[in-house]
């Protein structure tokens, strides 16, 4: 018996979930030297507290500009003064890679009539090239994102966006994120939730409780019982 059953669509966290966040400064590890590993914690907090931040203050931005923001604290947190460098970071990660599960994990629910998309904090121009440049277009049935609304996850508006797009009903959609604020976020909404806690943290003490917690997607099939 499957944990997870009668799912009709799988949909997607981007960021962390089906695109590796680390790849754009591990590509220039040799340019940020020691400081790498800081930079990137760094960068990917901010970019998540902007996120939340402009939310709450009602003053919306698109996610690249986000990005960029987070990039530039982050830059200027630990004394890294190379505006090229910057311009060069952010081309990076406009083609971030996938994970490498990812494509036939993808191809195999598909494949058993489940259908998938991907909902994210992301702008239609970041998530169209990420897709693009994983060779994901044929893989995916929508790309979904908060744009649609103007408000960031965790906000309810933005898991709704899904089941509106995909008329399927919450709880038949399967809900996948590393993101454990975003997982408590969709659970809370009424998706059944896997959390894919790729990076070991600690669960969140926030409400929502995802039905699965999994290392990686491909134990996705299994809780689905494919
Ligand atoms: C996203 C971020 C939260 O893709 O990873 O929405």
């Amino acid at each position: 018996m499957a944990d997870i059953d009668d799912i009709g669509a799988c949909v997607f966290d981007a960021y962390g979930t089906l695109f590796d966040v680390n790849s754009a400064a591990e590509q220039r590890r040799d340019r940020l030297g020691d400081k790498a590993d800081a930079l990137n914690a760094l960068w990917r907090r901010k970019q998540l507290e902007y996120t939340w931040l402009r939310s709450l203050m009602g003053r919306h931005a698109d996610f690249r500009q986000l990005t960029r923001d987070a990039l530039d604290y982050a830059m200027d947190s630990l004394d890294i003064d190379d505006a090229a460098l910057a311009d060069d970071l952010m081309a990076l990660y406009m083609e971030l890679s996938a994970y490498p599960e990812v494509p036939a994990v993808l191809g195999r629910l598909r494949s058993a009539g489940i259908r998938t998309a991907l909902l994210s904090n992301g702008s239609p121009d970041m998530l169209s090239a990420a897709v693009n440049g994983a060779g994901l277009q044929d893989e995916l049935d929508a790309v979904i994102s908060v744009e649609d609304v103007g408000i960031y996850k965790p906000h309810p508006t933005v898991y709704q966006l899904a089941v509106d797009r995909l008329d399927v009903a919450a709880e038949r959609i399967c809900f996948l994120s590393s993101n454990a604020w975003d997982a408590a976020g969709a659970a809370t909404f009424g998706f059944r939730v896997v959390w894919v806690n790729r990076f070991g943290q600690s669960r969140e003490r926030l409400p929502g409780t995802p039905a699965a917690v999994a290392l990686t997607l491909d134990e996705l099939p299994t809780l689905l019982g494919l």
